[in-house]
Formats: C-alpha cells, structure tokens, sequence
C-alpha cells in the first residue's frame, strides 16, 4: 500500500462515515491503523455499551464476529457491518447450542453464565452474559446458592468463581491465544530479568499464569492500570501494548509473551474497513427469534454493569 492511496483511503473514510452517518467501533487488539480511523476502541464491554448508545444508522464493526453480532442485538435497527469476514473467536466456537443444552440437562436447576465471546445460538440458551471486565460483578450479583454455569472459557470461569467463591461449573473452552501462548515460564523469566516491574494479564490466561501476577484484568482495566503505573508486564493480546506504547511513550512497558497474536483480530486492514464502508458488504443479520432470546441475557449484564 503505497502511502498516498493510505491517505485517499483514510480522507475516504472519513468523508463515507459522515455521508452515510457510520460509526466505526475498534477493538483494543486490533491494528494501530484502523484503531487510527476508529470513532471509538475498547474493550468488550465499552463497544457494547457505545453500541448501544449510538445513534448512527451504521456500526462498521473491526474486531470479531461475535462483537459485531452483540452490536447488532443491541442495535437492531442500525445496518451492523463487520469489516472482516473471516474474523472469528475460536474460543467462541468450542460450545454450541447442542451441547449446551446437554450441559444444562446434566445440571438442571443452574444457571447460565455465558462470556461475550459465544455465538448467539449460546446466547439465547443463557441466563445472562458477562465480559472479562464484570463476570465477578455478574456472579456477585446471582443468588447465593445457585450453581452456576459458566460457558465457554474455563479461565475466565475459574478467575471469577475463585475471586466469589459461588459454585461454577466451568465449560472447558479456552482462547488458544491467552492460554496456550503466555506461560508459567514467561512469568518466572519477567520476575527474573525486571524484579521491579508489576505484571498484569488478562483473565483468559491459564490459573497458573494468573495466580502468579499481581493484577488481573480486561484490556480497558489493564489500559487503566497503564494509565497509573511506569513500569509495567501485559500478558494479553499484543495489539493492546502497540496501543499503549503510543499512548505513553514515556513509559516502560513490556509484553509478557511475543506469541500472544490473536490471528482473526489481525485480519482487518484499513482496506477492509475502507471497502465495507463503501460496499456496505458483510452484514450481519440475525434470526428475530434467536435475537430477542439473546439480547435478554445481554441487557441483563448491561443493566449490573
Ligand atoms: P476484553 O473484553 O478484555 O477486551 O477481551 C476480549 C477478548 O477477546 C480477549 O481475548
Ligand atoms: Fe477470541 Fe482469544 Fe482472539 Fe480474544 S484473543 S478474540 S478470545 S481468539
């Protein structure tokens, strides 16, 4: 991409946005490009919340598919593009509808916690949804004594259920990024090499990796704890600490592990938010009957959160 058809493109976007009254929603992992030409970045829980309080008649959604499905339930009326496709949650796709509806057989009488990161089929078989800012505030606010479910990341389960101790059942899902790329051993090395640096990580990392950090938070906590804090470890996604190396230049700040690249947050390029402006393509729709099971579990979040 030549640096004259990224200005063009850029000037484009601004120019459609404003023509077409869109709002363009970013995730905190995705490319400081398109963070660049985004109305607003957050976390999880901030892009619902900003979804559900726009009055644009478009949301172009950069980030991944169930984002940009949650933006539409709480917006139905606007016209909800993702500007990439191919953009999906791994984590999201380990429990179906199916098998959830097994796992609530096995346990009758539970109730249903499901992280955002599900698909809406998950959604409408839940009693209520969470994000990794506020799933210990949601199991907080259930009844003392019932069991909980909890779909479908066992670490962010297991932090939660730890942090309340209520009774969770935890689906055994896990983002391959968090769990599988940010180790016992990353910790020990940080500890090891920067004694005098905190080191926070994400919820969706492995018991072992965050019972070992001193602080544990969603992309917006750690952002605000970036925001207090010189000297500073992330375990989390690598595009959030490109975001914060900017923001604070004068500041250390260090990635935990490398490896931490969620693929599908890297799909989107400025072209891809450029062309689904002008194209209007990858729409999501969502069937009524499965939308209006769904959105209750997200509205009873939002209402706690
Ligand atoms: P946040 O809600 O913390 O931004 O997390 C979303 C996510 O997909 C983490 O992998
Ligand atoms: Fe899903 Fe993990 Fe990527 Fe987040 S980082 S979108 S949980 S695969």
């Amino acid at each position: 991409m030549t640096e004259l058809s990224e200005k063009i493109m850029i000037n484009t976007i601004k120019r459609l946005k404003k023509e077409k009254n869109a709002l363009i929603l970013a995730h905190n992992y995705q490319i400081m490009e398109v963070q660049d030409v985004a109305d607003f970045v957050g976390d999880s829980l901030e892009l619902a919340q900003k979804a559900s309080q726009t009055d644009a008649k478009m949301i172009v959604f950069c980030g991944v598919k169930f984002m940009a499905e949650t933006a539409k339930l709480l917006k139905p009326n606007a016209k909800v593009l993702l500007s990439q496709n191919e953009a999906g949650c791994p984590m999201a796709d380990m429990i179906t509808s199916k098998q959830l509806e097994e796992f609530k057989k096995e346990h009758p009488q539970s109730t249903v916690l499901c992280y955002v990161n599900s698909s809406v089929e998950v959604k409408a078989e839940s009693d209520i949804c969470c994000t990794s800012s506020n799933a210990v505030k949601i199991i907080e606010s259930l009844p003392k004594d019932n069991t909980i479910l909890f779909v479908p990341d066992q670490n962010l389960g297991t932090f939660a259920a730890q942090k309340t101790n209520k009774n969770v059942i935890v689906w055994k899902g896990f983002c391959r990024v968090h769990h599988s790329f940010i180790s016992v051993q990353d910790i020990e090395n940080a500890r090891e090499n920067f004694p005098d640096y905190k080191i926070i990580v994400h919820p969706e990392c492995s018991p072992e990796v965050f019972n070992l950090a001193d602080i544990v938070g969603s992309t917006k906590q750690i952002a605000d704890y970036i925001a207090e804090n010189d000297k500073v470890i992330i375990g989390t996604e690598i595009g959030l600490i490109a975001q914060l190396r900017i923001k604070y230049p004068n500041k250390k700040i260090r990635s935990l592990s490398d490896k931490a690249i969620c693929i599908n947050m890297k799909k989107t390029s400025l072209r891809d938010v450029f062309l689904t402006l002008l194209e209007e393509n990858n729409e999501i729709i969502i069937e009524e009957k499965i939308a209006k099971k769904a959105l209750k579990s997200i509205n009873r979040m939002l209402q706690l959160s």
